[in-house]
This record gives structure tokens, C-alpha cells and sequence, in this order.
């Protein structure tokens, strides 16, 4: 199995961190493709909970590699912060990480000008990470890369040039102060001596890994309705979470990659502004969001919850090309007297086919609901499928029958163990 992508398959958010932290035992590498550190990883490991936000979800199994992609946006002082905390809980990164030198970095002007942008009216809600004016960089052609961190001179006079330019964006656009140049300079440079022993050309060492028999995990962040192409835009973030942002965000060629895990929660959740159909703005939201500790990893943002969309889950297993689902969090719908799915969409009295990823359509859809007996148990210790309730049972059938997906994985809790394997 030389490359399995797990991608999550909602608006993110869907446990993905637990999920390749659970299977990476079986895989010699994981590699992180697309976002930066505005993702929030969250892995339980015994009674310790980490929150990975730029290093892959195997670094707890000390015999994998771990692999940041060029697809992904590095905020240094993030990255070397997040290597600390791991150092210091013990866990060492010493020859097991590798960053690419063609990944882009986040400048602090990255995030000034995030959160300038987010103050205006129209404001998409984001994590105020700088990925998206990291990402504009990029595709100016005018980016950072990892490789000028390397170089002291490259890295002056690419960072003198950014900055000028953004100092007259920053002044005259937003009539906010200058940046110094010189001290951010200053500041930047010390990175190299840090990042040094972790840059290489990690596409190379990936081809070499998977020609060679070795197997990889490619982790998403977000989530495919979070997609810059095929999400909720401009409710977006800036990059491809998909499956196909797996083969540019890290250099492997679609050929290589054998089997697209979906991570699909067993309810919805949004974090941010956009359309989201099953929401639920009432108790059922409250207790979804009170159960399923739906607080953002990242910025601790109440996530906006709701229930579980088939119609947005057929479009990302479509353009996905997803093959198997891991479901997360179900044990968070104990106790529910009645479950809901939503069926299908209906704008001006027609049923939709498809998920319309324009937005005046999507945010005046009405969802259709089909109802489901809940159960009176608590999953958190069930490891078989069998011992299941049936009512249990039943709602996950439903999902995997109106997905036309089997389900592999069902997670009940947020440890390893919590876990039951579908054969
Ligand atoms: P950005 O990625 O910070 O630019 O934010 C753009 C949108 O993506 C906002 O709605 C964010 O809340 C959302 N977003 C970014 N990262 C995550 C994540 O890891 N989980 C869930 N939503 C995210």
C-alpha cells in the first residue's frame, strides 16, 4: 500500500488527527500536504492530549518520518514553538522530521494583513493564521520559500522587497504603521540555524520511499468544503484539502497513491462564516456542540454544529474519490431520543440533485430531514461492532447506504483504543 490519503471529508474538524495517529502504526511515513498552522491536530495519547498544528499526526510512534510538503504554508516561529512543546513533553523529533525546502513560509505580515482583512464587513472568519495572504504570495510568485531561510542573503534581500511593498499596502491602503525591516530580517535569519537540519527535497525522498516499497499516510487539513476550488467559496481557506491537492502538496504522482480514506463526523460542524444547511442554532446545536467539545484546536471559536449532510457527503466522496470512511464521534450522539440526516435539498419548491457550491443557492437550500430513533447507551467502551446498540447500528448502515461507502473505522472516544475495526 505505497500511499493512502486521509482527507477529511466535512467543513474539517472531523478527528483526523486521532485517526492517522491510529493507523500510522502500520506506515513508515506521514506527510502533511496542504495548510499551515491553521489547523488543529488533536491526538490523545493515554491521559495526555496533544494539538499538532504543523507537524504530521505520526510523530507519536517513534519509528515514523515525518514529512511537511511543499504544499504546506510554515510559520516558523510556529513550527519551532510546537517543536519545543513536543521536546518537552518528551517526544523527540531527531531525524524524523522533514521539511520541504520549496514549502512556503508566513511572514507576521501575513497575519497583519489576515487580520486587517478580517475586519472588514465581509469577512470569511478565519483563523487569523496568515494563510491566506501567505497562499496570494505564492501564486504572485513573490513568496518565501523554506530553501531562502538557508541563504542570509537571498532571504535579506527577498524579505526587504516583500516588505517595502507591504509597508506601502499597510500604509497607504490601511493606514496602518510600517513594519521595520531590518528586525524582522534579523529576526528571520536566526530560523536557519533551527530549520537547517530538517529541510531537504522531501518530493525526492518521498518518490524514493514509495518506489522502494516503503508506505505513506498523506494527511489533509481542513476538510474538503473548505476547498479554494471546490468548497463553500469564498467561505474557503486558501489551499486544497481534497485528495488531489495530495500529488501537488507533496510532489507524488497520482499513480502512487493506492486507497482515499474519508473522515466524516458523525454530525456537522463549521467553524467561520458560510452557508452551512444542517445547522442547528437551538438545543440540539448546544448539546452537540457541549457533548462533542466543539471548541476550535486552534482558536478556541465555538464551532457552529449541526446535523449529519448526506447531500455535501456525496459531493466530497465524489470528488474525493473516496473509498472508505472512517466515522468520528459517535458516541457524542448517546442519548439523543431522535437523529437526524439530512436526505436532500430543496430551493423554490425543486429538489437539488447535486450540492450546489454556489453560494446564493447553497445558503437558501432547504434542508430535508429524515429521522432516526437515537440510543439510550454510552459507546465510549463498545470495541465491536456487534455490541453496538441496534439503533446504532442502523445509523451508521444508513450513512454507508446512502453514500454508497463502506465504513472501516467508528471511533467512540477520543483515545487510541476508543476505536472499532470494520472488516
Ligand atoms: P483560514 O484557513 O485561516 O484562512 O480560514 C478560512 C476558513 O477555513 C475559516 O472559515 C476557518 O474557520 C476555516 N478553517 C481553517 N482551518 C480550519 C481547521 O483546521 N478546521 C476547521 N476550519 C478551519
Amino acid at each position: 500500500m505505497p500511499v493512502q490519503i486521509i482527507v477529511g471529508a466535512q467543513w474539517g474538524d472531523e478527528g483526523k488527527g486521532k485517526i492517522v495517529d491510529m493507523l500510522a502504526e502500520n506506515v513508515d511515513i506521514v506527510a502533511r500536504y496542504q495548510g499551515g498552522a491553521n489547523a488543529g491536530h488533536t491526538v490523545c495519547i493515554g491521559p495526555k492530549e496533544y494539538i499538532l498544528h504543523l507537524i504530521p499526526s505520526g510523530i507519536f510512534h517513534p519509528s515514523i518520518t515525518c514529512v511537511i510538503g511543499n504544499g504546506v504554508v510554515i510559520d516558523p516561529a510556529a513550527l519551532m514553538s510546537e517543536i519545543d512543546q513536543l521536546g518537552t513533553a518528551g517526544i523527540s523529533i531527531d531525524n524524523r522530521l522533514l521539511i520541504s525546502h520549496n514549502a512556503h513560509l508566513i511572514m507576521p505580515y501575513h497575519k497583519l494583513l489576515d487580520t486587517i482583512r478580517e475586519q472588514a464587513p465581509n469577512r470569511i472568519g478565519t483563523t487569523g493564521r496568515g494563510i491566506g495572504p501567505a497562499y496570494i504570495d505564492k501564486f504572485m510568485r513573490v513568496g518565501i520559500r523554506i530553501v531562502d531561510l538557508l541563504d542570509r542573503d537571498v532571504l535579506a534581500r527577498k524579505l526587504r522587497s516583500n516588505i517595502e511593498e507591504k509597508n506601502r499596502i499597510l500604509t497607504q491602503v490601511y493606514g496602518e504603521t510600517k513594519l521595520d525591516v531590518d528586525s524582522l530580517i534579523a529576526e528571520y535569519q536566526e530560523f536557519d540555524k533551527r530549520i537547517d537540519p530538517y529541510v531537504t527535497d522531501t518530493a525526492d525522498y518521498l518518490n524514493t520511499a514509495w518506489k522502494g516499497g516503503r508506505s505513506i499516510i498523506a494527511e489533509g487539513a481542513q476538510g474538503a468544503l473548505l476547498d479554494v476550488d471546490h468548497g463553500t467559496y469564498p467561505f474557503v481557506t486558501s489551499s486544497s484539502p481534497t485528495s488531489g491537492g495530495a500529488c501537488t502538496g507533496l510532489g507524488i504522482p497520482p499513480t502512487a497513491v493506492s486507497s482515499i480514506l474519508g473522515i466524516v463526523k458523525a454530525y456537522s460542524t463549521r467553524v467561520g462564516n458560510g452557508p452551512f444547511p444542517t445547522e442547528q442554532e437551538n438545543e440540539v446545536g448546544e448539546r452537540l456542540r457541549k457533548s462533542g467539545h466543539e471548541f476550535g484546536a486552534t482558536t478556541g471559536r465555538p464551532r457552529r454544529c449541526g446535523w449529519l449532510d448526506m447531500v455535501a457527503l456525496r459531493y466530497s466522496m465524489t470528488i474525493n474519490g473516496i473509498e472508505q470512511i472512517a466515522i468520528t464521534k459517535l458516541d457524542v450522539l448517546d442519548g439523543f431520543d431522535e437523529i437526524r440526516i439530512c436526505t436532500g435539498y430543496e430551493a423554490n419548491g425543486k429538489r437539488l440533485k447535486t450540492f450546489p457550491t454556489d453560494l446564493q443557492t447553497l445558503a437558501r437550500v432547504q434542508p430535508v430531514y429524515e429521522s432516526y430513533p437515537g440510543w439510550k447507551q454510552e459507546l465510549s467502551g463498545i470495541r465491536d461492532y456487534k455490541d453496538l446498540p441496534a439503533n446504532a447500528q442502523r445509523y451508521l448502515e444508513t450513512i454507508a447506504s446512502l453514500t454508497g461507502i463502506p465504513i472501516r473505522i467508528v471511533s467512540v472516544g477520543p483515545r487510541r483504543d476508543q476505536t472499532i475495526l470494520l472488516s
